[in-house]
């Protein structure tokens, strides 16, 4: 299993659509099937779409009668609205697009070789970057403990193996026998069919329960922390993440249990002061209404994602260390 592979001709992705039912992997060679690809959460998770933007920048490049900074800005743009909240996905893209401005007047080749090189750096970075956040989360993690997780946070999600379950996989190496819980992640079910596919195929012990069941299952004892992944990090330590993140850390708080977000360095955005300046992704109603309401008009709200309060979160991890409040990033 491989979330993202690039070629040289192709960006091959594992379509997460298809997934727990098949692997199917979808090779991209332009940069709309990049784009439609992120667009559809075939490739998701804030580090993997940005490496995913990364290498489509580089295939749209390479494909342009001529390659100005300029005639790039536009392929970079379209591949930026993809999806909103995510940073990673501006990042990824305006790194390519320094890369490409630092050599005005180049020869053609030379540009196309360091964009690759770019694309390919932010690939590797992504990988030891998922590996330190590991190192510094098991820290926080005990033998025997129970984890609930939300989303899903893993291999799936980055080029490595994960921001909140890369912790829990180096654990699982040392032997510390975790109790994993998963949240299904309503409406798309990213834990129920991602977070649990990754972490039963390593191994690891984990067990789904629905959304609505974390409040119970706190009060039960079984949770030792919780550890989810993040979108867009503001400035004030407020984290953008999926939907029912927010609920997770009220919970967590009310029962004192431990709030932990694991994100790279890539996912803080130092131009948001707080997260009221986080735009939140809609998506379509038909994610989140059943259907059999024939044609009764059915009004739907589907925000992606939410915005957890600083003051929830007992520590966010990166790949530099953990950083406790009051956050100042
Ligand atoms: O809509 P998704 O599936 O892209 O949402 C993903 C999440 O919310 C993850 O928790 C987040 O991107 C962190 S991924 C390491």
């Amino acid at each position: 299993m491989k979330t993202l592979e690039f070629t040289g001709g192709a960006l091959v992705i594992l379509d997460q659509t298809r997934l727990p039912d098949k692997e199917v992997y979808l090779p991209l060679t332009t940069p709309d099937r990049v784009r439609e690809a992120i667009c559809a959460l075939r490739v998701r998770g804030a580090p993997a779409i940005g490496v995913a933007a990364a290498y489509g920048l580089y295939l749209g490049a390479r494909a342009l009668d001529r390659l100005t900074p300029e005639t790039a800005r536009g392929v970079a743009e379209r591949l930026a609205s993809a999806r909103p909240t995510a940073v990673n996905l501006t990042w990824a893209l305006e790194r390519m697009m320094r890369a490409l401005e630092a050599h005005p007047g180049a020869p053609r080749e030379a540009l196309e070789r360091r964009l690759l090189e770019e694309a390919r750096a932010i690939e590797a970075e992504d990988k030891a970057a998922c590996r330190a956040i590991g190192e510094h989360g098991l820290s926080l993690l005990r033998p025997d403990m129970g984890v609930l997780t939300h989303c899903n946070a893993g291999k799936l999600a980055t080029a490595g193996i994960g921001t909140a379950l890369a912790p829990l996989y180096l654990a699982h190496e040392k032997g510390y026998n975790l109790r994993v819980y998963a949240d299904e992640t309503r409406p798309l079910l990213q834990g129920a069919r991602l977070t649990v596919y990754e972490l039963a195929r390593a191994g690891l012990d984990v067990t789904l329960i629905c959304d609505g069941m974390a409040a119970a299952m706190m009060k039960a004892g079984r949770i030792g922390a919780v550890f989810t992944g993040a979108d867009r990090i503001a400035r004030n330590g407020d984290a953008a993440n999926k939907t029912g993140t927010l609920g997770l850390a009220v919970l967590a708080r009310h029962f004192g249990v431990p709030f932990y977000i694991c994100a790279p360095t890539s996912t803080l955005d130092a131009a948001c002061p707080d997260g009221g300046a986080i735009v939140i992704e809609e998506r379509g109603a038909e994610e989140v209404a059943p259907r059999g309401y024939g044609e009764t008009p059915v009004r739907v709200r589907n925000p992606a994602f939410d915005v957890t309060d600083a003051a929830l979160i007992d520590a966010i991890v990166t790949e530099r260390g953990i950083l406790r409040p009051p956050y100042r990033l």
